[in-house]
């Protein structure tokens, strides 16, 4: 039986992962937000391109959670995205606020869904979506670092002039300035980065990637990215729909594992039918290690200022 993907926000992110969802025919879609009109017209519209791309998936808008009910996948994209000037971070009130709403109403009607958080700041998003449905921690999870290794990965084979396939790299961490760029660990077809650049390039790389959301916010001016952040969603939905246990770089909850415990914070991690499956624990280099415990600290410091909430959050899920 085809899955059901539920898409919560029919913005610029969440119109734009229906829409590559249906393309690919992965499952069926259904898109809700709170504005009325725009999940059911935006819906229609990708799904009278069905013919034309010989796609028989079937997507459907709402504003009511009823129709989200079952979902195997709801992948959260309602929210603020920032403007120019404004940090991730600018967003955390506004968006805990829709993302507690949104997961309370899907938890509801789908309690065997698995998570995928995109509303930002990122990492601490999952900490709501995690605390307000009680899901196990494989059933919960964030996309941000296959959008930043994608990044990683454009800059770096633009730089060389050769494919983006062959060039493998990770961006682990917190999705924002802090982020973790693995330069020890990148590679072009197997040559190691630092035989084909010199330092100083990989360090401008290294900052273009770190800058990357910032780069597109500040000419788009309304708001952020939407077409890379709506691959790189997709792209973790298809991999546990088709059960491939990709290794991919998501925002997990550890206990434990770099040293990190309790937070939520992007490492390599097997993706497949029953969420994440595990968490690969990399060898990191002193420096290395530092930097990722440095973005959890990053993390952490916008968890502790909620920390009054999700523990209310907690207490009301296991009341
Ligand atoms: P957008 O403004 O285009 O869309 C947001 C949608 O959420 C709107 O349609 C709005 O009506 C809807 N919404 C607001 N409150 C809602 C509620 N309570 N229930 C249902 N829907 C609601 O924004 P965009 O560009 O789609 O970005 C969405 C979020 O994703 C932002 O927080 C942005 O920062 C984040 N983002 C995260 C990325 C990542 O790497 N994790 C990458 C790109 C964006
Ligand atoms: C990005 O990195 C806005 O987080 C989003 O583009």
């Amino acid at each position: 039986m085809r899955k059901k993907v539920t898409v919560v926000g029919a913005g610029n992110v969440g119109a734009s992962c229906a829409l590559r969802l249906a393309e690919k025919g992965l499952a069926d879609v259904v898109v809700v937000d709170i504005l009325e009109g725009i999940p059911q017209g935006k819906s229609l519209d990708i799904l009278q391109a069905g013919p034309i791309g010989g796609v028989d998936v079937k997507v459907a808008g709402a504003n009511d959670y009823a129709a989200t009910a079952a979902s195997d996948i709801v992948v959260f994209t309602a929210g603020f995205p920032r403007k120019p000037g404004m940090s991730r971070d600018d967003l955390l009130w506004m968006n805990y606020e829709i993302v507690k709403a949104t997961t309370e109403q899907v938890v509801k009607h789908s309690p065997d869904a698995i998570l995928i958080v995109v509303a930002n700041p990122l990492d601490a998003m999952c900490h709501v979506a995690h605390a307000v449905s009680g899901f196990p921690k494989q059933r919960v999870m964030g996309m941000a670092g296959i959008l930043d290794t994608s990044r990683f990965r454009t800059f770096i084979a633009q730089e060389l002039e050769v494919s983006v396939r062959d060039v493998t790299t990770m961006v682990l961490g917190g999705h924002g300035d802090t982020m973790v760029p693995l330069v020890r660990h990148t590679s072009i077809a197997g040559i190691p980065i630092t035989e084909l650049l010199d330092g100083d390039t990989i360090q401008r790389l290294v900052k273009r990637t770190r800058d990357g959301g910032a780069e597109i916010v500040k000419y788009l001016k309304t708001g952020s990215a939407y077409y890379a952040p709506a691959a790189a969603a997709v792209e973790m939905v298809e991999a546990i729909v088709h059960d491939s246990k990709r290794v991919l770089p998501c925002s997990a909850y550890l206990e434990g594992e770099y040293g990190i415990d309790g937070l939520f914070v992007g490492v390599p991690v097997k993706l497949g039918a029953a969420g994440i499956e595990k968490v690969f624990e990399v060898q990191l280099s002193a420096e290395e290690l530092g930097a990722l415990r440095k973005s959890a600290a990053a993390v952490k410091e916008l968890v502790d200022v909620m920390r009054p909430k999700l523990t209310e959050a907690k207490a009301a899920v296991e009341a």
